[in-house]
């Protein structure tokens, strides 16, 4: 099997289940206990903390874990609509929002908080006249506003500077969704005004089910997980210590691969240049000048997505529709309807997802796999494609 869907998740790499195994095993210790044990759980934990500040530029006090990217995003997002009040509070935020914000901002909109996303333009990236139109509406009476790093389906990065420069200029609390950017490009929270940002491990070779939440020294917050106090009373429940451990390793190796210039663009670039060689009608979508360095999202003219996942899947490729959250939904991706693809292309579009994992070989032999499977659909559904099929992380 191929694995080119690493924005839905990655492998977990070698070093950073060696490095989790113990806290599953002789480590299991609460690391709130006074004994011996426990306090080895919780030096190691402080080390996982220490790992993922540095990877995003914060100090070890500005990191919260969380039970993964969603707990982040609705840790920051709710907080900040407490924070702003329910009478006189405004959100602002984007289109292209993965699920894990839009629906909490959903939320806010139906108990009364007026809500406004901005738009993106055909390359997906954030309109930012309208964003700052809406940043200035919101600026009687406050409010908050979020907008992505990286957009998980397009792997589109967003002007995060801009949009936070505006949020403050307007005094709006300002949260990134960086789950898609965090240990795939840099991500400093000290260049970027942000008082939140989110992140998840199992986008960067770490565990499933752990993340962080970034929250800038002194900004005021109350948890969305009330019970025990740990994480100093921002985020109840017994730390996930062979989670935490997993993350901290990957974040230290992300690092290390990023200031080593270790990234998949060339496999992706690779990938893109052999796909449309091969195929005619086949199109790169997206900011090409703004782009997750292993991200591919393509069209191909006169063939459906579904159709052509059950052939990459058979050919021995993994890729998705769009983002893996929403696979199974007879719908175009918001994403997509927000850049302004007709149905027609929305429905033939595929996400590839390369990591530090993949080789050229794969490259290459995926790009042939594309190359027949939308050689075959074409001749099968002779050029039509039928009803709008779906989209899915
Ligand atoms: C941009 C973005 N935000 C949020 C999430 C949710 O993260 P998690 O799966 O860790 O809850 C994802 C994962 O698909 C994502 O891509």
């Amino acid at each position: 099997m191929i694995y080119l869907d690493a924005n839905a998740t990655t492998p977990l790499l070698p070093e950073v289940l060696d490095a989790m195994l113990p806290w599953l095993r002789e480590g299991f210790h609460n690391p709130n206990a006074s004994y011996r044990g426990a306090k080895e759980a919780r030096k190691a934990i402080d080390e996982a903390r220490a790992q993922v500040a540095a990877l995003i530029g914060a100090t070890p006090d500005e990191i919260v874990f969380t039970g993964g990217g969603t707990e982040s995003t609705n840790t920051a997002l709710k907080w900040l609509a407490r924070l702003v009040g329910r009478k006189t509070g405004k959100v602002v935020t984007s289109a292209i929002e993965h699920s894990a914000v839009l629906k909490p901002v959903e939320t806010f909109g139906e108990v009364g908080y007026p809500v406004t996303l901005a738009g993106v333009d055909g390359g997906g990236r954030l309109k930012l006249d309208e964003y700052q139109a809406a940043c200035e509406a919101a600026k009687e009476g406050g409010g908050l506003a979020s907008v992505m790093w990286a957009n998980n389906e397009t792997g589109v990065i967003q002007p995060v500077e801009e949009a936070g420069a505006i949020a403050k200029e307007n005094g709006l609390a300002f949260h990134t969704d960086a789950i898609q950017a965090v240990g795939k490009i840099a991500v400093n929270v000290r260049a970027a005004p942000v008082d939140f940002l989110s992140l998840s491990a199992h986008k960067f070779h770490g565990p499933k089910g752990v993340g962080a939440l970034y929250i800038r020294g002194g900004a005021r917050f109350e948890p969305l997980l009330r019970g025990g106090g740990q994480e100093k009373d921002r985020r109840s429940g017994t730390e996930n210590t062979a989670g935490i451990v997993g993350l901290g390793k990957a974040a230290e190796l992300a690092m290390a691969r990023l200031a080593a210039g270790e990234t998949p663009r060339a496999l992706r670039n690779a990938f893109e240049a052999k796909v449309v060689e091969l195929v005619q009608g086949a199109t790169v979508n997206g900011d090409l000048l703004h782009r997750l360095p292993g991200t591919s999202h393509l069209s191909f003219t006169g063939c459906e997505a579904a159709g052509l996942l059950i052939l990459l899947d058979d050919a021995g490729v993994a890729c998705s529709a769009g983002s893996a959250c929403m696979t199974g939904k007879q719908q175009p991706s918001h994403v997509q309807k927000a850049m302004g693809f007709p149905d027609a292309k929305a429905k033939s579009s595929l996400r590839f997802g390369f990591s530090c994992l993949n080789t050229m070989e794969e490259a290459m032999e995926a790009a042939a796999a594309v190359a027949k499977a939308v050689e075959k659909l074409r001749k099968v559904q002779g050029g039509s494609t039928g009803p709008v099929v779906v989209y899915s992380a």
